[in-house]
């Protein structure tokens, strides 16, 4: 049987962080979904269709790996794709309590045996969030080594810059 892995967020935009995790747990498991959250209650920076672009053209080195995405609860797309894991990454101890909380959550709703599946990011990528990227870009910083060049790219272009 596949073991399918999951890796859900945001990713508005997908950062060196992400794609760290993304590797990795690539190994860990036969494939790996990184599903883009729709929010249809949060305006992105990038739309879902373009961060999907964006998420499929960085990962297209890593064979195993398929980018969707989804609304809704979480459980209910993995009960329905049959992921044995849900990776999150964790950077620091502001990100546990909040992890912590879902995963319980989550626990309550999954109805196979799917685990949330924890990978610590490496230190050089602590500190980094989509938001943070974002703002930087925005504000003429250099945002080069924290997102991959491609990305790098597409900020500036819908920043017009
Ligand atoms: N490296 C770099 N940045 C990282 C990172 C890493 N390893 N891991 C997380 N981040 C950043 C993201 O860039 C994002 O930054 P931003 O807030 O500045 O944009 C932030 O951490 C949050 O990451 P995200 O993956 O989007 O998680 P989230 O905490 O917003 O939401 C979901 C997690 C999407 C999985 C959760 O909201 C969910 O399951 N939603 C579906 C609805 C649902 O089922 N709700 C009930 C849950 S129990």
């Amino acid at each position: 049987m596949e073991r399918k892995a999951l890796y859900a967020g945001s990713f508005d935009p997908v950062t060196n962080g992400h794609l760290n995790i993304i590797e990795r747990a690539a190994k860990m498991y036969d494939s790996l979904t990184v599903a883009i959250v729709i929010n249809p209650n949060k305006t992105g920076f990038f739309t879902v269709e373009e961060r999907a672009e964006i998420a499929r053209e960085v990962t297209k080195h890593i064979p195993n790996v398929r980018v969707d995405t989804f609304s809704g609860l979480l459980a209910d797309y993995v009960n329905e794709n049959g992921f044995i894991a849900s990776v999150r990454g964790l950077r620091a101890t502001t990100d546990f309590e909040n992890e912590l909380q879902m995963a319980q959550m989550n626990a309550k709703l999954f109805t196979g045996a799917t685990e949330t599946v924890f990978l610590m990011t490496e230190p050089e990528y602590s500190f980094i969030s989509s938001s943070l990227i974002k703002e930087v870009a925005s504000l003429g910083g250099c945002v080069d080594d924290l997102v991959p060049p491609y990305v790098v790219s597409r900020i500036m272009e819908k920043l017009d810059k």
